[in-house]
């Protein structure tokens, strides 16, 4: 048997940690023969609602599960943390754009990631999930200056997910058939989801679509879009969907991507593609635990004028929490 992995959740009474640790209890994140040890965070007044997350845990005689640890100390639930989920902010409501959140959940991740500092495990994976996810991340990374900048890392694989099904409809295929899809920049309505680089059963996707006019007006803006429209049909934010996606970015970075194709991730940009110091997605491919940024790509002028748009809001955000960094 394998020694358990100590994964860190926090937000763990929320409606994404309701999705989330269930899974990765039962060996869907990390495999079906590695044990892990949950270590779940939240705010004081959640911790009853956490108590009864964590009876249902129990309930489900996972015999994967080799420990539970709660706390609304985040260096009690960070302490030797090989995986940190940070899901545990605010999500926005109807009408806000995620970077209205960047105020109530910055701070949040000033004192999370001096926690991870101090006490997580060296080679601690982190991935941010609350939002604004990208900058969240960044600001976890700079109050961690003894901890790999690379191991800080945005979820975008939810946008990632969502432009692969969009694709996989469009062309009459299934997700399988789908590949090298990749979202750039921020997980927010200026990211850029760009299928001129993916595939469809092996022939490049944009040439099969062969419908720029879909793809300007229906499928980047269904994409960008598809949080809020999320949230005006279910009144709350995406979270199963979330849930899901954490559990693949983890999955891949941990266990490795595929041959013959990568995943999204925001990761530390340092100049691919010309942008630096912003957590931006890129399209990666993982082994043996490391994450490398798929370089060389050809950038035309459409993807272009996209990619800089979406690495302008990055760098607006980043000036607008500067107060935050250490
Ligand atoms: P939720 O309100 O249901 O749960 C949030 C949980 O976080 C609550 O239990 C709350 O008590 C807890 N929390 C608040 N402050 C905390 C702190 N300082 N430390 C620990 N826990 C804290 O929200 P949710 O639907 O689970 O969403 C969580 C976050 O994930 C939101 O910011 C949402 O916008 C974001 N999100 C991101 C993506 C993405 O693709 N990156 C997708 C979906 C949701
Ligand atoms: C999403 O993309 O569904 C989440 O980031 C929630 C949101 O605010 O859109």
């Amino acid at each position: 048997m394998k020694q358990p992995i100590r994964v860190a959740v926090t937000g763990a009474a929320g409606q994404i940690g309701y999705s989330l640790l269930f899974r990765i209890a039962s060996g869907a994140m990390l495999g079906a023969d590695q044990p892990v040890i949950l270590q779940l965070l939240d705010i004081t007044p959640s911790l009853p609602a956490l108590n009864g997350v964590v009876m249902e845990l129990d309930d489900c005689a996972f015999p994967l599960l080799h420990g539970i640890i709660q706390s609304d100390d985040p260096k009690v639930a960070f302490k030797d943390a090989d995986i940190a989920l940070l899901v545990g902010a605010r999500p926005r409501g109807p009408g806000m754009e995620r970077k209205d959140l960047l105020e109530a959940n910055g701070a949040i991740f000033t004192a999370q990631g001096r926690a991870l500092n101090e006490v997580a495990s060296r080679d601690v994976k982190v991935l941010v999930v609350g939002n604004p996810a990208n900058t969240n991340a960044y600001i976890a990374m700079k109050n961690a200056p003894d901890l790999n900048p690379a191991n800080f890392t945005a979820m975008m694989r939810l946008d990632h997910n969502r432009a692969m099904t969009q694709v996989a409809q469009k062309t009459g295929t299934t997700i399988n058939d789908v590949k090298k899809m990749i979202i750039w920049g921020n997980h927010s309505a200026t990211q850029y989801p760009d299928v001129f680089h993916a595939e469809v059963k092996g022939t490049n996707a944009a040439t099969l679509i062969n419908d720029q006019k879909w793809l300007e007006t229906e499928f980047i803006p269904t994409v960008q879009q598809r949080g809020a429209a999320i949230i005006k049909a279910r009144g709350l934010s995406s979270a199963a969907s979330a849930a899901n996606a954490a559990i693949d970015h983890i999955r891949n970075w941990v266990l490795g991507t595929p041959e013959g194709d990568w995943v999204t991730m925001g990761v530390p940009a340092n100049g691919e593609y010309g942008y630096s110091d912003l957590i931006y997605g890129y399209p990666v491919t993982c082994k043996d635990g490391k994450y490398s940024i798929v370089n060389g790509l050809e950038i035309s002028e459409f993807s272009r004028a996209r990619m800089d748009a979406t690495a302008k809001e990055l760098s607006e955000e980043r000036d607008a929490v500067k107060h935050l960094l250490a």
